[in-house]
């Protein structure tokens, strides 16, 4: 070998135990049984630093921003550290991080504020492989004489339809709103694509990324949208919003706020006051994935590479459990999967699979599964147009099984026996 020559590392494996200690709720039982948390797309479980960041603040910092004493003071150190945690989450500067109470607020914030641009014949487009809070936001502008469009998904493995989508990007659309990973079935778009489609076109680009923010990392710089949104608590945190806005946008797009508010960043963007002792704990999340990263990856030295070097370890725990996962599902006779399952294309997914079975509607597969100590999830979980699309809406949707990075190949073999002893029924 050549001097110069790369020595591929090993894949650095996930010290399951180390997570699983971090998350105090992972030790309760059902039934006598230890429960299963297979419900991350609807809201992950929290380590302990995040629920003792939470007292800590209540306890020892509670105040209103901007008074003259001690616990005030404190506060505004908390909430600029807290955009400080997201900077790095996001690859942004401070002043780009806006919260708010939830990524739908934030979204309808965000669309409210750039209706009072458009004019009649002005377009936008949203996808059909979406939730609707990516969806809904922008279909309310119709009232202004706004045209919303719908780019399709390929329905044999639920991915978006790119050759659609670019077709309906037309030279007055305004905005194309994309989720980076759909909540239902897991696809993984080809956001990098959307956004330059965008912009080639002279729109703004909204990204989604509530769902894929637990399972990947996050590069705005890098994706260069002018938008994008997610939500602490499907990644380990307390229940908030964040938006990320590339600031000159965040300068120029006029959102609805008190006089009281100052014109400055991020405070034109912030309504109310925040949640602060949910920022504490944000902060505590964040730091609970960089020290997942540090404990597998000691050279990881900036927050921001401790960020990534996480990601690297959950991905491929994540990917071995859905291999896991996906070849026990398809093995069940009359069992119906939705989204992709060529092994070759699982990068191209999220952990989160939706399935039917014939015997059972999902409603009484969760019940069961959920008597059994094991969440799951039913239903449409808003993503509305796809249940539709799929032609499961009218019948309760699918059975979404979402996974985690602290989840086990011990409770997916769990999950896949009480399937194979439902479907023997
Ligand atoms: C993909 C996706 N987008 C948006 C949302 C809405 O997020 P929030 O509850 O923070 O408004 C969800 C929630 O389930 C989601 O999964």
């Amino acid at each position: 070998m050549s001097s110069s020559a790369k020595i591929t590392e090993p894949a650095r494996k996930l010290d399951v135990a180390w997570v699983r200690q971090q998350f105090p709720a992972l030790r309760q039982k059902v039934n006598g049984d230890p429960a299963v948390f297979f419900d991350a797309p609807g809201g992950t479980q929290v380590p302990q630093r995040v629920i003792d960041a939470i007292t800590n603040y209540l306890s020892t910092c509670n105040a209103n921003t901007g008074g003259a004493f001690v616990t005030s003071r404190r506060t505004e150190g908390m909430i600029a550290d807290a955009r400080g945690a997201m900077a790095d989450f996001f690859n942004c500067a401070t002043d780009e991080v806006i919260f708010g109470p939830n990524m739908t607020t934030l979204t309808f914030a965000v669309s409210r504020a750039i209706g009072r641009e458009l004019k009649g014949g002005d377009e936008l487009l949203v996808t059909c492989l979406d939730h609707d809070a990516n969806v809904s936001p922008w279909v309310c502008l119709e009232e202004r004489g706004v045209k919303v469009r719908t780019a399709d998904v390929s329905p044999a493995a639920c991915t978006l339809d790119m050759f659609d989508l670019s077709a309906k990007i037309r030279r007055n659309t305004r905005l194309v709103a994309v989720g980076w990973a759909a909540n239902a079935v897991g696809t993984i778009n080809d956001v990098n694509e959307v956004v330059r489609l965008a912009h080639e076109a002279g729109a703004m680009a909204f990204v989604d990324a509530v769902h894929y923010a637990p399972h990947g990392p996050i590069d705005v710089r890098a994706l260069d949208c002018d938008f994008l949104a997610c939500s602490s608590y499907k990644f380990f945190g307390p229940h908030l919003g964040i938006l990320y806005g590339k600031r000159e946008q965040l300068q120029r797009v006029r959102p609805y706020k008190l006089r009281a508010c100052t014109e400055l960043l991020p405070d034109r963007w912030e309504t109310g006051t925040q949640n602060h002792e949910c920022l504490a704990g944000l902060i505590a999340t964040i730091d609970y994935i960089a020290d997942a990263g540090r404990h597998h990856d000691a050279s990881a030295g900036t927050r921001r590479e401790a960020i990534l070097a996480a990601y690297d370890v959950f991905r491929q725990h994540e990917r071995e459990l859905l291999e896991l996962l996906i070849s026990g599902l398809l093995a069940i006779p009359g069992l119906t999967f939705y989204g992709i399952k060529d092994p070759a294309k699982l990068d191209q997914r999220t952990p989160t699979v939706a399935i039917r079975m014939a015997s059972r509607s999902p409603r009484d597969l969760a019940t069961y599964l959920g008597e059994k100590g094991i969440f799951t999830w039913d239903g449409n979980y808003y993503a509305i147009d796809l249940a539709e699309r799929l032609g499961v809406q009218q019948s309760g949707g699918m059975l979404r099984i979402g996974l985690s990075h602290y989840n086990t190949a011990e409770e997916v073999e769990r999950l896949l026996e009480e399937l194979r002893r439902l479907a023997r029924k």
